[in-house]
Formats: structure tokens, sequence, C-alpha cells
């Protein structure tokens, strides 16, 4: 043994049965004994096991790039029995686990950047019994969303929630991250089509919690618990999802709005007389960013402050005339500038391609990013004070907004000046964080709306909760993992 060091220390205080190698320049590696690495090849055959370098730099890391991936060993159970021998193996011998679904995340919730064993749930993908009476099906952890989308679709049913990581991200991590998307405003956040989970607990039981039920109030439901735990409280193995009727002939309209007020203004408006199912918003700078690095074309040629994205069904044949009226209306208010409407499915595929396709495109700026929310009518006065106090702290900094407008959930993303590290960009955000959280604290709002706290948000759950919500939460993750084998170091520290 020739250290002791991070997540370890929140595992019963116990050595783990390996060699700690601290890396210079931060990282650290961690070999396992011989005979640990053996029991776990046992559990999950020797090829599920992944010993080599690229496979943890790949495995050890979500989206974000801030932390140096550094697993000790990666497993690929194929079974919900294999995981609960991983995490009973994890237990008795000290060793922290990070479960793994597409790793798509924008807060560090899935790293493993201090020795830990990841999980991945990749081989649980299987779509089983589907149930059309109750427009349910049963799906693997490691089911991809698409997958699951094509499947409902194949019925003649849809899975409503989406967001541009559709095709990589996995139906466990949606669950264990509540992840949200674009179609929040009509149907809801992935909690809201769980009917069933099965979750491995941090000492590795098999709990199974809710069977599908719509109604059931029968004491606490552990299910919501574990919805959104970013896996500090169980391994989601397998979800049990609601389906829905499949949106008829979806049309949408691209708005352009001289300032924040006039967008909630036209929100208020459509929704008023319209059942939207999105209204998405970004800035002038982010459309010039995703035209210019994407094969895409402006909407219009009048540059406005923001622009609305919102979408709505075409079921009665109506709904297109009632929507051009709106748009004239708000034309004559002044809160439109310009518009578009789509005319065919391809069209709209395009439109909302300057929407989905923004954080793609920023990537390559290593944005600092933000996911706030306030209550949607507080929306304009919290944006104006955010982006005044960023503008006063750094000047030089530029701002792309965009998000989901009509849920109140905003992304602030700040991008990385060519003249900047990493680190002292991300040093110079941390400094400006605490003045944008404070002003969500201001406005009660939360500090992450839909991509988790994971290790970029922890620092900053204080201003979203309070002393005696995060102390519950640890009463709750105690309870759940005794020993702090699961996601350790993520939204909270023990
Ligand atoms: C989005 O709304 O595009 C996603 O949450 C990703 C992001 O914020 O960049
Ligand atoms: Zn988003």
């Amino acid at each position: 043994m020739a250290g002791f060091a991070g997540a370890y220390d929140s595992i019963c205080g116990r050595a783990v049965n390996a060699a700690i190698i601290r890396i210079f320049g931060g990282g650290f590696q961690v070999t396992l004994a011989p005979d640990l690495l053996d029991k776990l090849s046992r559990i999950v055959g020797a090829n599920k096991l992944l010993m080599d370098a690229e496979a943890h730099v790949q495995y050890g890391r979500d989206w974000t790039r801030v932390e140096t991936p550094s697993p000790a060993a990666v497993a690929l159970p194929g079974s919900i029995e294999q995981v609960q021998a991983l995490v009973q193996l994890a237990n008795a011998e000290g060793l922290a686990i990070v479960p793994s679904g597409g790793r798509t995340g924008l807060s560090g919730g899935a790293v493993a950047a201090r020795g830990e064993l990841v999980v991945a749930l990749d081989n649980l993908n299987q779509i089983g019994a589907f149930n059309s009476i109750d427009r349910s099906v049963v799906c693997g952890a490691g089911v991809i969303t698409e997958q699951l989308q094509q499947f409902a679709e194949d019925q003649g049913l849809h899975y409503p929630v989406d967001f541009a990581s559709s095709g990589s991200s996995q139906i466990g991590g949606n669950v264990a991250t509540n992840a949200g998307g674009i179609k929040v405003i009509r149907y809801g956040m992935t909690r809201d089509w769980v009917v069933g989970l099965k979750v491995v607990t941090g000492t590795g039981e098999l709990l199974e919690l809710n069977a599908g039920l719509i109604k059931n109030n029968a004491g606490y439901d552990l299910r919501h618990l574990m919805i959104g735990s970013e896996g500090t409280l169980g391994i989601i193995v397998e979800v049990t999802i609601r389906l829905c009727r499949a949106p008829t002939d979806l049309a949408v309209m691209v708005l352009g709005v001289p300032d924040m007020p006039s967008i909630m203004s036209t929100l208020a408006e459509f929704r008023q007389q319209m059942e939207l199912t999105a209204f998405e918003f970004f800035s002038e700078p982010a459309l010039q960013k995703v035209v210019a690095h994407q094969d895409l074309q402006r909407p219009f040629d009048e540059p406005c402050a923001y622009y609305a994205l919102l979408e709505f069904e075409q079921t009665s044949g109506s709904e297109m005339d009632q929507a051009m009226a709106l748009f004239e209306h708000c034309l004559e208010q002044g809160w439109v500038l310009d518009g578009v409407v789509s005319q065919s499915v391809a069209q709209a595929r395009n439109l909302w391609r300057l929407r989905e396709d923004i954080s793609e495109t920023i990537a390559r700026w290593a944005p600092y990013k933000n996911d706030l929310s306030v209550v949607v009518s507080k929306v304009p006065e919290f944006l104006t004070a955010v982006e005044a106090l960023v503008n006063a702290a750094y000047p030089d900094f530029e701002i792309i907004w965009y998000g989901h407008i009509g849920d109140g959930n905003v992304h602030l993303n700040i991008l990385k000046p060519e003249s900047l590290s990493i680190a002292d960009f991300a040093e110079q955000c941390g400094e400006v964080s605490k003045g944008v959280f404070e002003i969500v604290r201001e406005h009660r709002g939360s500090v992450s709306a839909e991509h988790g706290v994971g290790v970029l948000k922890k620092p900053y759950l204080p201003y979203s909760r309070s002393p005696l919500e995060i102390e519950l939460m640890r009463a709750i993750k105690r309870s759940f993992d005794p020993n702090g084998v699961l996601n350790p170091g993520k939204i909270f520290d023990l």
C-alpha cells in the first residue's frame, strides 16, 4: 500500500486492497492488487474487465473535460446479479464505484478520477416486455435513449423525453440524472415517465420499486429518491417506462425578438391559446456560431437580440392559422420582429438544429457551463442581472445564452478566450460563479436545473439547498449506502 487518498476516505475509513501511486500533475493512478482483480474478473469475466489505458480514459470521463480520468478498472456486468456482486465486493474491499451510462453528463457526475471501479451498464441493453394496455416497456439501464424512442415509434407510441445527446445517452443515466431536455414544457422530465425501477443499493441489495403502477400511495416513494440521485444512492439496473400517444404533424416556428420581456409576452400569448410542445430560446451570438460551424442558414436576415423556437402539434388542421394569427399579433405589439415557420419535416428538423446544435458547436471554446433555473416569470430580470455581473467582471468574455426558457431553465455559457489556459479560465469563472449563484439564491432559483450537481456544481449546492436539506440528503445517503461506496464525492461530501 503506497498511499491512501481521495475517494477512499469516505469508505469506512478502511484501506483499499490497492496500491495508489500519485502521478505528477495532480491525478493519481491506482493499481488494484492481483487478488482483487481476480475477484472482479471472476464476477464479470476476464474480457469484461477493461484494464487498458484507452478504456480507462473513455469510461472515466463524461462530456466535461475538467478532471483527468483515472479509474482503477472498468467492469461491464452482463446481469443484475453481477452488478450486485460487484457492489458487495466493493463493500468488502473498500473500493469506490462510479456507475456509468452514456457519459453525456455536463457536471462530472460520471467522472472516475480517483482510482474508482467504473461499473458501466452498457451490456444491460435489452428492451424487454412491452404492454400495450399499460403502454409501458421494460428497459435495461444500458438502453440508448434513441433506441427506446424508436421502439416506441414502432409500437405507434412515443417516448417524449428528448435532447441532443439521445443518440448516446442511456436510460439508466437519464434516470440517475432525471434528464430534462427540449420537450419539458409539454411532457415533463424523465421522472414523469418512470413507473418502475430496479436498483442495486450501496450494500448490493436489489430494490424493486413501484412495479409499473400509476397510483401507489403506500408510504414513501423511494423510486423518486433514486431518480436524480446521480448514482450516489443506488445503481439503476432496469427501468419501466410509460409511453404516450405519438404527436401529430409537428410544426416549428422561429421568431426573432428584441429583448427578454418580449420573449415572455410571446410565450404567454401563445400558451394562452395553444398547447406548445416546446418553447426554447437562443441569443444572436449563439445563432452566429451555429450557422458558421454547421451546415445551416440563418432563419431570416434581420439579426435580433434573441430567438424563440416554438413547436406545436397540428391535430385539428386549424393550428397553423391560429399560430399565424398569434404571430401577427406579436408582430403588431413589437414583441416579435420577424419569423419563419416550417412547411415540411425537413424544414422543422433544420430549424431545430439551430437550437440543438449549439452545445456541440460551442464545445470548441471549452465553455464554462451553467444550467440555471428560476420561475418562468423572473427569467428576464434574472438574465439581465447575471449578464451585467459577468460583463462587469470580465468584459472580454463572450457569453452565449440558450435554453429551455418555457421551463425557466437558461444555459449560461462563457467561452474561453484563446489567450487563457483552461485552468486559469476555470479559476476566473469560479470567482464569477459565486456572484452568479448569489443572484440565483436571491431569485430562489436552482444552481442545476437539469444537468445535475456532480463535482462541478458541488461547491455551489448551498446556494440552492438549505443546510437542513443537505444534512437530510446525507442521512438518506447513509441509509442506502452506509459504507459510501457509490459515487463518493459527487453532489456533496459526506
Ligand atoms: C442543451 O440544452 O443544449 C443541453 O442541456 C446541453 C447544454 O446545455 O449545452
Ligand atoms: Zn439543456
